[in-house]
């Protein structure tokens, strides 16, 4: 295992719940992933990174964590946990897991004794209680699932969460919340993970005074604005602390951060060489599929990681947004632009993240019925954001009805119409989004270690129109092209080389067809289809 492997790594999320059951509870656990280790190794990803599987009582799918160091009986225990991370290995693959240091469970020994002590006393000192004003709360700070973010106890003083209520904050001010947390790093280092992915990173140190926002719908502004209790300086103090830690274990042991922060510039800032590795790259999550707009995203990432001598990363998808087939505009047009931009990411210099289910596929569940909803955004926002349940559906392995091979019936029901999305159907079919994501992660551990170079593509539609403002085209070094079609209609464009790999169904690189990037049309002129992305080996050139 080389040294620096992050900065080009394909790193794969699992959330543990919806991954695959091991013993047929319908919850995803341990055991599922360790049986499934064939698959991501196939599938050519170089990492794992496991969302939370701590013992919890699942407030928010384990974001609320009441005891760091043990598994939730619902997974599995620890030795699975370190069979796990030693049959990954076994595999070359790396694993991370997540660390949630903004806030514990409200059922953590620590809350507990807090909510026993009194106002004022050492235990409370752990979190952030404080007396209202005049009985409302001490300031306006919203809940980022919806409601204020305080919540009162007995005796009249109130707590931040700026989650659940159940997941109240820590106060990073105090010296035991910073040994506990070095601790647990070194408790799992020990076990032998790669890293860690930080939940809520941008979270832990609130501005001083805790000054009111001044406006409502807070959550709103996580991308676009500073906000008094995210992005403050002082973070950086804990990463740096980290860091240490991480850089005093053999092997390279990297952090990635979850940090909603106003720009790619901010977002660097968490690159800087003495904190942490990588950063969730979420302007390109919330980009629209548009060339100017991803033209823009991919700039602004690249400029932003320039000066700090980090990898960007790029995401299209995790257990927190709507799939980007359904974000694409769903069906097949959705399908067929998520391929494509499957395609445009992996092309990409940098780090990939690639979310479980994206491999197949699979579109957003937009249909759960209310009852089976679980994210507390539901109950918190009064019934009217239907939350994030839709995106973490369990997995479909194999047959033709659900549970589809996971094991249940699964927590969250499975769409009767997803057996074309099982793993066991897109196996072997040259077509499918799985064999597309085994091909194009393949190679691309063979593109050039270099930048990107964007350059004109000439494009034209049927009528002969310029239709460049729909088409994005780049190099990396001599020997690679990707050209990408945001468009919904046919573009033509001079032949950049020889065709690798398309995104597009029926012209995907698929053995037998001479030109997979779709029809010849003398001349040296090729035809790319609505929504779709090729790759081409630029040494045939001309
Ligand atoms: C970010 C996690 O990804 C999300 O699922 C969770 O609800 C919040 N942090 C709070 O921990």
């Amino acid at each position: 295992m080389g040294n620096d492997w992050w900065r080009t790594a394909a790193i794969y999320q699992i959330y543990v719940r919806s991954f695959a059951d091991s013993d047929g509870d319908g919850v995803g656990d341990l055991g599922g992933v360790r049986n499934r280790l064939d698959h991501l190794a196939g599938l050519g990803v170089d990492a794992l990174w496991l969302t939370p599987f701590y013992a919890s009582p699942m407030a928010d799918g384990g974001y609320d964590v009441a005891d760091y160091r043990a598994v939730d009986p619902l997974f599995g225990d620890l030795s699975d946990a370190e069979a796990l991370i030693a049959e990954a290995h076994a595999r070359g693959l790396r694993v991370l897991v997540d660390v949630v240091p903004n806030h514990t469970s409200s059922r953590h020994p620590w809350f507990v004794e807090a909510l026993d002590s009194e106002p004022g006393s050492a235990a409370r000192q752990r979190y952030v209680f404080r007396d209202g004003r005049d009985g409302d709360p001490p300031n306006d700070w919203e809940s980022m699932f919806g409601g204020p973010a305080w919540t009162r106890v007995p005796d009249g003083q109130w707590y931040l969460h700026l989650f659940d209520p159940a997941q109240p904050d820590l106060n990073w001010q105090h010296p035991d919340v910073h040994a506990e947390f070095e601790d647990i790093l070194r408790f799992w280092l020990d076990r032998g993970v790669d890293g860690f992915r930080i939940d809520v990173a941008h979270g832990l140190v609130k501005a001083d005074g805790l000054p009111d926002v001044g406006r409502t719908d807070q959550a709103g502004l996580l991308t676009t604005r500073e906000l008094p209790f995210f992005d403050q300086d002082g973070v950086h103090e804990i990463y740096r602390e980290w860091r240490k830690i991480l850089d005093s274990y053999p092997g390279e042991r990297i952090a990635v951060a979850e940090a909603w922060v106003p720009s790619p510039d901010r977002l660097a800032r968490y690159l800087r060489a003495d904190e942490l590795h990588q950063a969730f790259n979420f302007h390109y999550v919330e980009t629209d599929w548009s060339a100017a707009g991803f033209r823009e995203v991919v700039d602004a990432s690249l400029a932003a990681v320039a000066d700090v001598d980090a990898p960007t990363t790029w995401v299209l998808s995790n257990h927190d947004v709507r799939r980007h087939v359904t974000r694409y505009g769903g069906g097949e047009r959705g399908l067929a632009r998520a391929r494509a931009a499957a395609l445009l990411t992996f092309a990409l210099p940098g780090s990939v993240y690639v979310y479980q289910g994206e491999e197949l596929g699979l579109p957003e569940v937009t249909d759960l019925p209310d009852e089976v909803l679980t994210d507390p955004v539901w109950e918190r926002s009064g019934h009217t954001d239907r939350g994030r349940d839709g995106c973490r559906v369990p997995l479909p392995w194999s047959g033709t009805a659900p549970p589809f091979g996971f094991g249940g019936p699964t927590w969250l029901p499975q769409p009767a119409d997803w057996s074309a999305h099982t793993v066991e159907a897109q196996e072997g079919d040259p077509h499918s989004t799985l064999t597309l994501y085994r091909r194009a992660l393949a190679l691309r551990r063979e593109l050039p270690e270099t930048g990107l170079r964007w350059f004109d593509p000439a494009a034209r539609d049927a009528t002969g129109c310029d239709a460049r403002a729909d088409v994005l085209a780049f190099a990396r070094g001599d020997g690679f092209v990707c050209t990408v079609n945001f468009g919904d209609v046919p573009v033509t464009l001079p032949r950049p080389g020889r065709p690798l790999l398309a995104s597009h169904p029926g012209v995907a690189g698929d053995g037998g067809d001479p030109d997979p990037a779709g029809r010849e049309n003398g001349d040296g002129v090729v035809t790319l289809p609505p929504n779709s992305a090729v790759w081409w080996s630029g040494d045939t050139h001309g």
